[in-house]
Formats: C-alpha cells, structure tokens, sequence
C-alpha cells in the first residue's frame, strides 16, 4: 500500500530527473512526509496543555485566591440582583407620588447632589433611568455570581456605586456610614484582581480554549473565535435569564401589590376640586379652618391623614418627599422627609410615635422633628401647612 503512494510523494517539490528542484526546495513539507511514514496513527494523541504559569514567590495562586474572592463575589452578586429585582418587584419606586420613588430621589439630589447640575435634567427621564438602574444592578449581580465579564462587572459596580454615592449618600456622616462609599471599594479587588477561576464561567470558557489550542486540532485563530462564540452564547443566554427574571419580579411585585412604601405612610394625592383655598397656615400647632386664604398648594385631604398616623407628600416647592402628622385629631405637623444624615426617607412609626430612619436608625421626635437618636446630626426640617375650610391641606 505505501508502495503505490510512492511516486506521487517522490514527484512532490522534485525536478523531471527525481532530483530534488532547487527551484520548489521552500515546498517541501515535512509534515506530509511525516504523515506517509505513519499512515496508521493518523491523528497524533492529544498534546495536554500547556501548564499554567508558576505564580511569583510569595504571590498567591490563581486557585488561593479565587477562594479568598469567593464570599465577596457572593455577597457582591446576591446583593446586586436582590437590589435591582426589588426595585423592579415595587410599584411604588415609579410612583412620583411615593416619597421612596426614584422620582422623590432624583429631586432630592438636584437640589443636593455635588453633581446636581447633571442630575437636574435627569429628572424627566426618572422612570426609564429607574428600570435602567434595576437591569444594571441585576447584570452586575448576575455577572459576579456567575464569573462572567468578571471585570467589566465589577467596573459597573464601581461606578454604580460612585454615583448612587455622590447622588444619595453623599452627606452622609461621619462619611463611613453612607453604604456606596463601601460598595464602591469592595468592588476594586474584582475589578483588579478579576474573580478567579473557581465557580467562573470567564475561567471555564477560557480554560476550554486553552485545552483546545493545546491539542492542536484547531488552530489557534479558531480556537479563539469559538471562544468568542462560546462566551457570546453564555452570555445571551444569562441577559435573557436575567430579563425573566425582571419580568417575573416586576409582575410579582404588582400582583402582591408591590413593597411596602419606605415612608410607611399613605400618600396625599391633591384633588381637582381644592381650588378655593380659606385656610390658617400652621406649623405644629392646630389647625383652625376661617376665611383667609392662604398663598400655598393643596397636598390633599386632612381626612387621608389618619388620627394618630401619616401620610406622605411631595414638597411642591422643593420636590423633596415630605410628611404629615395627625397626632391628634385636628392637629397636624409637617417635615421635610430626606434625613439628615445621609437622605434615605424617614417614616412615622405609629407604634413608638417617632419619626424612624429607615437606612441608619436615626430617630426624631414627631412633634418637632428635633433629632432624638443619631447618627443624624441634625433635625428634620419643618414644613409649613393649613388646613383650608375646604377640608384640604395647603403647603405654604
Ligand atoms: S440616612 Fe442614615 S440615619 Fe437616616
């Protein structure tokens, strides 16, 4: 068999006499020869991969290290999607008239935020920069959980993490009990040191070319295009997931009638026929309706205000969310409800009459707002209000 094979091989990069031709000498290919010669084991076994690199003297290995990132691309990853899905489950983050909606947010840090004169124009687009805040926390999320775009993710948490830092918690103090500063540097070591190779579909995929590469049954252009298309597929199939996975939080949340507002508070919606404002202005004390008639907007109907409970509204001169108090019948307080501290919205909390912060504990007094429990410096602000002959309140 090999004899007949012969001539053709012999003919191959050799002159009319069967002298090799000088001419065709760069043609001759040892791989073909070598071939012939070893017709019965046509594909040569497997070469293993090459070793991965030996880690510096007294660096940690790839394997040590993707252990030590472990609980913190856990705790990373679940935090984030936990964060977007909930925003996404909570028909009340939409609601402008929800002192905890995204609404309330943006308008508080226009006025605010270091970087207000970005934020202000923001204000129009709240809805759609809400769901695209949601979608990036769960592909933050998702991508840490799963190792996949390690990098890139944590990037996106860095930088999510900046803004929310420089756009909500920016006055927080002392500074180190605003949450963002921390998730801003607990991201770095991702974003520098990438998420190892334990538990990582970055890893997975790229250990898979590797082996493919070594193996030599693939060139090693191929071996990356099928590195790309591998990583492509993996990844359009978690953007997918993650999708559902919004859409089945979102239809969840408003089948269970969303999460409970943040300002535990019913919201004030203002009616069309307040238009014929007599009213006292008041500031704490008790509201007496008579014929004056006061300069400022209606927030709603005192009777949506419960005796002995709140409710909540938006400042029309400020866009901050606000509250008011019926402590008792007829008498109704009102404050500004950003806190102090670092501008999460407070809420009453009828079972101890206290105004309650809900991110760091703060606690104020509900008749004067004065701050009764840190780490708040400060008081809530006051808010003006009356109550018109018409039965609705007035900001003033
Ligand atoms: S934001 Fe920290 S106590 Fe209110």
């Amino acid at each position: 068999m090999a004899d007949r094979r012969q001539p053709r091989h012999r003919g191959a990069g050799r002159g009319p006499s069967g002298q090799p031709d000088p001419s065709r000498a760069g043609d001759e290919r040892p791989v073909s020869r070598s071939r012939s010669r070893h017709r019965p084991s046509r594909s040569p076994a497997p070469t293993p991969p090459p070793p991965p690199p030996e880690p510096a003297p007294g660096s940690l290995s790839p394997d040590v290290l993707g252990r030590a990132l472990l609980p913190l691309r856990a705790f990373l990853g679940f935090t984030f999607c936990f964060a977007g899905l909930q925003k996404l489950a909570n028909p009340g983050f939409f609601q402008a008239s929800n002192p905890g909606s995204i609404q309330a947010q943006l308008a508080g840090a226009a006025r605010r935020s270091p970087i207000h004169p970005l934020i202000s124009p923001l204000t129009h687009l709240a809805v759609p920069l809400g769901v695209l805040i949601a979608l990036a926390e769960v592909a933050i999320g998702l991508g840490t959980l799963l190792g996949l775009w390690q990098r890139l993710a944590a990037a996106g948490g860095v930088a999510l993490s900046l803004l929310l830092f420089l756009t909500v918690s920016f006055h927080s103090s002392p500074y180190y009990t605003g949450a963002d500063i921390v998730f801003a540097f607990a991201w770095t070591p991702l974003l520098l040191a990438g998420g190892g190779p334990l538990l990582s579909a970055d890893a997975a995929i790229a250990a898979r070319a590797r082996a493919r590469r070594g193996s030599r049954r693939v060139s090693a252009e191929e071996a990356s295009r099928r590195e790309v298309v591998l990583k492509g597929t993996v990844t359009a199939v978690a953007a997918v997931a993650g999708l559902a996975l919004g859409g089945v939080a979102a239809g969840v949340g408003r089948l269970a009638g969303g999460t409970k507002s943040s300002s535990g508070a019913t919201p004030l919606s203002p009616s069309q026929s307040a238009s014929a404002p007599n009213a006292t202005p008041s500031s704490g004390g008790p509201i007496a309706p008579s014929g004056s008639h006061p300069a400022g907007t209606v927030i709603g109907p005192a009777k949506d205000v419960p005796v002995g409970g709140a409710a909540s509204f938006t400042d029309p001169r400020t866009g901050d969310p606000s509250i008011v108090i019926q402590a008792t019948a007829g008498k109704f307080v009102a404050f500004d409800a950003v806190c102090p501290h670092a501008g999460c919205t407070v809420g009453y909390d009828q079972s101890v009459a206290a105004i309650i912060c809900p991110c760091h504990g703060s606690q104020f007094n509900a008749a004067t707002g004065a701050v009764e429990t840190g780490p708040a410096a400060t008081g809530l602000t006051p808010l003006t209000i009356a109550k018109g002959s018409n039965g609705q309140l007035y900001a003033i």
